[in-house]
């Protein structure tokens, strides 16, 4: 009996000892992704201040969902808050306290462009979870109004706890399970264009359609979810869920988180409070492209 006693113990310690080793190894390995450095050209933007400009910007906020991470005041809000996850804030991105300037020294126009186009923060790191991915492709018209409407907010002084992850945020993080060290997936060199106008093409739906890519998956066919917890991830494609839904029932559902189905989307899982912000042309737009997404 004693020596069976001596030899779980002698299992189950080294198990344990195994375990914690593969743990360091991918705590150091994650470490190493979140100090890696990026360097990216600057890209010469004048940031105009008028009130057509604020009010496109107030636009490309809504519709791209800045709100819902960073507070409908801008102010910072938490994201995920969970022992083993690990607590994910998004950050104060006003000039109040605990702001960007206040934490930061300055935020200059380029340092804006680097968080919302390619991911960084001003030492050229990355930043975690931001969906700067999302946000890469936008024009640099959209991209100038969405700053020039940031700037024009009113400053909130509010301090947000910095991120910290759980172990499982680590483990998620390096098999690539959770969208944490998002400079990596961003195209850092892809141009920026000068403007896209929206009108009821496939090519604007597919401007707008990037917003539904990091769910959806590249293709539109979902699968497995992102978000620990959510539904599986529908595919929306003409061969998917958009094959025999009209026009009408697409923005419907886009507009009241309920499918034709009856379904009741949950806008934790699925943003539909953003894509409600859509306009006609921008909805109807991404209805044609996805509608034209054929391959099964
Ligand atoms: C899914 C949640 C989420 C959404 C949506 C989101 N952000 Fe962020 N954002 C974050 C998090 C989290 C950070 C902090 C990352 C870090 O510190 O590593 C961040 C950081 C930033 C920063 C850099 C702040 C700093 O101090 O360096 C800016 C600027 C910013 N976001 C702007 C935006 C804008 C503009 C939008 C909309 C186009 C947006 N964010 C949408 C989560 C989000
Ligand atoms: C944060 C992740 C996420 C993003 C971003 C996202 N979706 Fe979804 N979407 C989901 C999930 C998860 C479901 C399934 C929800 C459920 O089953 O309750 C879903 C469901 C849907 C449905 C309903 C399909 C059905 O089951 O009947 C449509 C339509 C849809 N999404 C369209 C879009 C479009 C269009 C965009 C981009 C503008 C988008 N989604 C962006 C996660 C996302």
């Amino acid at each position: 009996m004693k020596k069976f006693f001596k030899w779980t113990g002698i299992v189950l310690g080294s198990v344990i000892v195994l375990l914690l080793i593969g743990y360091a190894f991918i705590y150091f390995s994650v470490e190493s992704r979140f100090n890696k450095k990026y360097e990216v050209a600057e890209q010469p933007i004048t940031i105009p201040t008028d009130a057509a400009t604020i009010a496109l910007g107030e636009h490309i906020a809504a519709i791209k969902g800045c709100g819902d991470c960073h507070g409908q005041d801008f102010g910072g809000n938490v994201v995920i808050d969970d022992p083993a996850l690990g607590l994910v804030t998004a950050p104060n991105i006003t000039m109040g306290k605990g702001g960007l300037s206040s934490r930061h020294g300055t935020f200059t126009d380029q340092d804006y462009v680097r968080a919302i186009r390619h991911g960084l923060d001003k030492e050229g790191k990355s930043l975690k979870l931001m969906p700067s991915y999302e946000y890469q492709p936008l024009c640099k018209k959209d991209l100038a109004a969405l700053i020039a409407y940031l700037k024009s907010r009113p400053a909130v002084d509010k301090e947000m706890p910095a991120i910290a992850m759980g172990p499982v945020g680590y483990v998620l993080a390096n098999f690539d399970k959770l969208p944490l060290i998002v400079a990596e997936k961003v195209n850092h060199s892809a141009p920026l264009e000068e403007e896209v106008h929206p009108t009821v093409t496939v090519a604007y739906g597919k401007y707008m359609a990037v917003s539904c890519q990091g769910c959806h998956g590249s293709n539109y066919q979902g699968g497995a979810p992102i978000i620990p917890g959510s539904p599986l991830v529908p595919n929306i494609t003409g061969k998917g869920k958009l094959s025999n839904w009209t026009e009408d029932q697409f923005i419907q559902t886009l507009r009241t988180g309920v499918t034709p189905e009856g379904k009741k989307l949950d806008p934790k899982y699925m943003p539909w409070p953003m894509a409600k912000e859509f306009t006609d042309t921008e909805i109807k737009a991404l209805y044609l492209f996805l509608k034209a997404q054929q391959t099964s």
